[in-house]
């Protein structure tokens, strides 16, 4: 035990990451904050209850924020903090539709964690993921690797519970990569895609046709849609919570664990300077190093794509 992590934005997807990062019980403390009063306490509250029931000795503290930075001391001396502020898609809403509102939010949040935990990693959640992991970047000033966002291992989570259940095999046997942005250019990489059949790992183009695989890929880079079509109100909270959870506990551990994040690509794969899907180790500094992955040409070709796409949209956060 040892740390401190804070959760900014107590919605459904921050107490859930609350919550799994309470339940790991390697955290002294996680910090809950949010701009509505009382809500962050409560969501504490009620986690700590939990503990007698399900055994662990991390404490949940709930602050309510202002937008004046009112609370935010109590983030002081956090190993890492993760922002899941900002508003949600509603059905038929895409990821960009949210960057003129969400960077007005996420940059204040921004500025307080550089005043009040200036040595934190933080690991973005916020969408439009890739524009937002830019913005918190840009307005902290925190050196690249300490800024990250989540999104390769919710999407590639996603990609591996399609394949298990089209496969009706184990999800452990399933290993699946997605990279590219969270967005609309998404690369699913399917030639780094294997299940495991009776000990041998199999690559997936044996076991499924292109097109069958096709129907994953692109189910895969709606996933996030067909979820808010479902829910109507809000987005998906338990894959991307348990996403962003683990990402903090590699940090936390200093595990070296490699995982796909969207993490500032300098170089590899022959583009710089922009934040993208790629798998990256993680450690106590947040990205130790991003690892290429072999790739067919036409994912080479996606994923170039993907960073031009985005690259533009980061330039203009800037001015948001
Ligand atoms: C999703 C949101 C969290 O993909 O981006 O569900």
């Amino acid at each position: 035990m040892g740390g401190k992590v804070t959760v900014i934005g107590a919605g459904f997807y921050g107490s859930t990451t609350a919550q799994r990062l309470a339940e790991f019980d390697i955290f002294d403390s996680v910090v809950l904050t949010d701009v509505v009063e009382g809500k962050p306490e409560g969501v504490a509250l009620d986690i700590n209850q939990s503990r007698p029931i399900e055994g662990f000795e991390t404490v949940v503290i709930g602050v309510t924020t202002s937008s004046n930075g009112g609370g935010y001391a109590a983030i002081a001396g956090s190993d890492v903090v993760i922002i899941t502020a900002g508003v949600a898609r509603k059905p038929g809403m895409s990821r960009m539709d949210l960057l003129g509102v969400n960077a007005t939010i996420v940059r204040g949040v921004s500025e307080q964690i550089a005043r009040h935990a200036p040595n934190a990693v933080v690991i973005v959640v916020s969408n439009p993921l890739d524009e937002m992991t830019a913005l918190v970047s840009r307005v902290t000033g925190f050196p690249h690797e300490r800024v990250l966002g989540q999104a390769g291992m919710l999407d590639t989570a996603r990609f591996s519970h399609f394949v298990a259940e089209k496969l009706d095999v184990p999800i452990s046997m399933v290993g699946t990569l997605t990279l590219g942005s969270h967005g609309d250019t998404m690369v699913p990489v399917p030639s780094q895609c294997s299940v495991t059949v009776d000990g041998s790992a199999q690559p997936l183009s044996k076991l499924l046709d292109s097109a069958a695989i096709d129907e994953l890929v692109t189910r895969t880079r709606n996933g996030g849609a067909e979820i808010i079509a479902l829910l109507k109100t809000g987005s998906a909270y338990y894959a991307p919570s348990a996403a962003a959870a683990r990402m903090a506990q590699a940090v936390m551990q200093d595990s070296g664990a490699v995982m796909p994040v969207c993490a500032w690509v300098d170089g590899q794969y022959g583009i710089s300077g922009v934040y993208l899907g790629v798998q990256a180790e993680l450690g106590a500094q947040g990205v130790r190093r991003v690892v290429e992955t072999p790739l067919t040409d036409a994912e080479l070709a996606a994923l170039r794509q993907a960073a031009e796409a985005v690259r533009g949209k980061q330039a203009d956060v800037a001015s948001l």
